[in-house]
């Protein structure tokens, strides 16, 4: 039986950060891309109708929306529910605004301390009936956390309501790891441990915590991207052919590699934090909440034993990127007399800002002696018309899909790769901002690896291009 389509979709937290930056822009785009016409309402503790109609316009304003009709067909969808998380009353108020709804879905924009009180008052005032929730990541605190968040939600809905989003699994590139992995032949025979030397994901920003101090200071790298992002991003990097044409035979895959992955132990993490950060609003004094984490991951399967795969991430580095670099092994005999370069031969993919593939080779350069330079084969997109992800998956949830959304299995596999890592278990490094990150950082490398630094190249930054150009390092 086809899932019934959501009929209304409630915002909760409709005046914080998230709604401004993410929701309005994605509600605009699917109001004037796919015709969505449920009717929308928000419920904060603060304002009014007028309030948050004026709110949307400057998120909309901020994201470059500037189609007027978009702008005007959303702020008249919208409806308005005042009063707080832990009042039932104010459930009771939403149930009576739902109206004739039998599906709403409900978008938790909440801190996750919340979740199991909102999904226990959207039980009590009726509103969970027929319903589906998103819910934003972190989803928990850690492994024990999420367990008993997970066990909460269940009282409430079964899986196929809940949705754990993760915006990553809405970005196109992201999409295309899956996609390029499987839609060709070329790749499967070289991608294992025969071939592949190590697997990288880097994904530096060169912004700070900004405004974002008071959820940042209790979350930290790991917390906010490493847990979610990141260790998806890998998932599909080392998963094996999906077995079938279903979202859950990709989510299968993606869980077994996850289940998988040794759990982290101190030794293969490095954490830093900006010099600075502790100035930022809402930053605890003495806080020793990681800006950067550097991480080493053993993925025991027959594919993957041996091969490191290392993620890099941090606030206020050098650029903002996130690449996949996997780098293959060397040939078994040197047959030039040269010694070469690192990162010869590779497949780099670029996630942000721009979507490319590169193979990174060796080729002789013209001249009497047989000396080479490195090279890239290149294919690059640049980002067009595709869907916003959060417009994406919102839409994908309101048709009950949930194909691209993190399982229960998934998050709490996760959560047990890091959970041995968190808080204070191990030293925090001090770095300067613009840098990349802590020198320690190079510690949990494997002989002979290095740190690959994303670069944000011209070339990169081009319209659509293929062809081949001298490799960017
Ligand atoms: C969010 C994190 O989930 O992802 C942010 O909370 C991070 O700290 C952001 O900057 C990165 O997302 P994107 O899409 O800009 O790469």
């Amino acid at each position: 039986m086809a899932a019934a389509r959501s009929d209304a979709f409630v915002f909760f937290g409709a005046t914080g950060d998230l709604a401004f930056k993410q929701i309005f822009p994605a509600l605009a785009g699917l109001v004037r891309d796919e015709g969505f016409d449920l009717p929308i309402i928000g419920v904060a503790r603060s304002g009014d109708l007028d309030a948050l109609r004026e709110r949307a316009r400057q998120s909309l304003a901020a994201a470059g929306v500037v189609d007027r009709a978009a702008v005007d067909a959303l702020a008249s969808r919208l409806r308005y529910v005042k009063g707080s998380d832990d009042d039932v009353e104010t459930f009771h108020a939403l149930r009576r605004e739902l109206g004739d709804a039998r599906h709403p879905l409900h978008y938790l924009a909440v801190p996750p301390a919340l979740f199991g009180q909102v999904v226990t008052n959207l039980a009590v005032s009726g509103c969970a009936t027929g319903a589906r929730v998103i819910l934003e990541k972190p989803f928990g605190r850690d492994l024990a956390s999420a367990v008993a968040l997970n066990a909460t939600v269940h009282e409430v809905l079964a899986e196929p309501a809940i949705f754990r989003i993760d915006h990553y699994l809405g970005k196109e590139p992201v999409q295309n790891l899956l996609y390029f992995r499987f839609a060709n032949s070329f790749l499967e025979p070289l991608w294992n441990r025969d071939n592949v030397a190590s697997v990288q994901v880097n994904m530096p920003e060169a912004f700070d915590v900004a405004d974002r101090g008071a959820f940042y200071d209790r979350a930290g790298a790991i917390r906010d991207v490493v847990q979610n992002h990141l260790l998806q991003v890998v998932s599909l990097l080392a998963m094996e052919p999906p077995s079938g044409h279903t979202g859950d035979a990709v989510r299968d895959g993606q869980y077994k590699v996850l289940d998988s992955i040794r759990p982290i132990t101190p030794a293969d993490v490095v954490r830093g934090q900006y010099r600075g950060y502790q100035d930022v609003r809402g930053v605890a004094p003495g806080s020793t909440t990681e800006t950067f984490a550097a991480l080493r991951l053993h993925v025991d399967t027959w594919r993957w034993g041996g091969v490191p795969f290392y993620i890099r991430t941090g606030k206020s580095l050098p650029v903002t990127a996130t690449e996949v670099l996997v780098e293959l092994k060397r040939p078994p005999h040197s047959v030039f007399a040269e010694s070469r370069p690192p990162d010869a031969d590779y497949f780099r993919f670029r996630l942000s800002p721009d979507m490319a593939i590169s193979l990174g080779a060796r080729a002789k350069k013209p001249g009497e002696a047989l000396v080479g330079e490195a090279v890239e084969l290149y294919a690059s997109h640049q980002s067009g018309n595709e869907r916003a992800p959060y417009q994406r998956l919102i839409g994908d949830a309101t048709r009950g899909d949930q194909s691209l959304f993190a399982r229960e299995d998934s998050v709490e596999a996760a959560w047990r790769v890091v959970d041995g890592i968190l808080d204070d278990r191990t030293p925090l490094h001090e770095y300067d901002p613009g840098t990349w990150g802590p020198d320690a950082a190079t510690a949990i490398l494997a002989h002979g690896d290095r740190w690959h630094n994303p670069v944000i190249t011209g070339a990169d930054a081009s319209p659509d291009a293929t062809g081949s150009k001298e490799a960017p390092r």
